[in-house]
């Protein structure tokens, strides 16, 4: 179960009175409705932020959830109030039952909104049928439009495959397709403006998401983590104009209407403007461990439930408690702050 980091100071109030929600509601009063399902631990990219070249000691199938077991803790979450999954991974596409994953989700009773973050190298084949069994939008994540620096940055040489996976996902009606884009000093930094461009021509929508310190190299750092500020201030200087627009909700990205709009460009100040206090997420990882924050120190094993025949409702319980003591913010600028121990990759982004 979670353990619980120094909280900061601002932020909600905890809720102590009134009767037991029945839902996934934690001490601050926070409603959890977004689930993201990891699929699998694994890649086939190597991107430098995430995982070394010669990648992780996976998961072993066996200790991944079956299609019939996460289809059910996602059941039991939409009869929770979960109402949008999305798949990550790793890479979700790797996983060879990614297309029957998302038919059997797609069909739950209480049917929630179905998405997937991709980097983009097996959507050229699967955009049509995932968009037959149910989802609706994709997440691709692109860092740059150099394949010279996708080679550095991935170790692998498939920009094209990311470029006809994003037309793929269009052309199957999964529109807009939002493009995620981690931005590294002196790596791909000098590519906001043009990236943007590109965006705004092909009808995509961008995100640009703060580096976060998740990698199991532990090689994080705050200097060259390249911030919101500066990220504005780049596209800014390119000759954009970006007009807050209000009401971010509980969206982890900002937005900002460019020249006046209609297009908009997002930031993902997960660093410097967190979005903690509004945040409604909630985690299944790729072996069955349910966390209420990327960042948590703990996690409830929920497989082992599973697997030792516990019924619907306690594994209902299980995971309201675990959100019920979810803590206050992710706690990345308190000196005691400590990394999650799993990397990235096997909590799912
Ligand atoms: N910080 C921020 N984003 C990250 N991603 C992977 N690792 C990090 C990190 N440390 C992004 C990927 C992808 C999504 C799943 O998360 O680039 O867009
Ligand atoms: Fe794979 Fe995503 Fe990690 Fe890149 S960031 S190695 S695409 S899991």
């Amino acid at each position: 179960m979670t353990s619980h980091a120094p909280e900061p100071p601002q932020g909600p109030v905890p809720v102590t009175d009134g009767p037991a929600p029945a839902g996934l509601v934690d001490r601050f009063g926070r409603v959890h409705r977004d689930l993201r399902i990891s699929l699998t631990d694994r890649c086939n990219l190597r991107c430098t932020y995430c995982m070394p070249a010669e990648g992780l000691p996976w998961l072993p199938t066996p200790e991944l959830l079956t299609v019939d077991e996460l289809v059910r803790v996602a059941r039991i979450a939409t009869e929770l109030g979960i109402t949008e999954i999305r798949l990550t991974g790793g890479e979700p596409l790797v996983r060879p039952d990614v297309v029957d994953v998302v038919a059997r989700l797609a069909g739950l009773p209480h049917a929630p909104h179905l998405s997937i973050t991709t980097n983009g190298l097996r959507l050229a084949a699967l955009a049509q049928p995932l968009a037959d069994a149910g989802l609706r939008r994709v997440n691709v994540s692109c860092d740059t439009r150099s394949p010279e620096t996708f080679q550095r940055l991935t170790l692998r040489n498939r920009l094209d495959d990311v470029l006809a996976g994003i037309t793929a996902a269009q052309a199957a009606g999964l529109a807009p397709v939002k493009v995620n884009t981690v931005l590294m000093r002196g790596v791909n930094d000098h590519e906001a403006a043009g990236l943007l461009r590109w965006a705004l021509d092909d009808g995509l929508s961008l995100r640009f998401i703060e580096q976060m310190p998740l990698d199991p190299q532990h090689g994080w750092s705050r200097a060259m983590m390249v911030t919101r500020a500066e990220i504005i201030d780049h596209l800014s200087r390119a000759g954009y104009h970006l007009t807050p627009v209000p009401g971010r909700g509980s969206a982890p990205a900002e937005e900002f209407l460019v020249d006046g709009g209609p297009a908009t460009v997002g930031i993902v100040g997960s660093v410097t403007n967190p979005f903690c206090d509004a945040c409604d997420r909630v985690r299944l990882t790729a072996d069955g461990h349910w966390r209420s924050c990327l960042f948590a120190r703990g996690e409830a094993d929920l497989r082992t439930l599973l697997r030792d025949g516990a019924d619907d409702e306690r594994l209902a319980d299980v995971m309201r408690g675990e959100v019920a003591a979810k803590q206050r913010g992710h706690g990345i600028d308190d000196p005691t702050f400590e990394q999650p121990d799993r990397p990235m990759s096997a909590i799912g982004g």
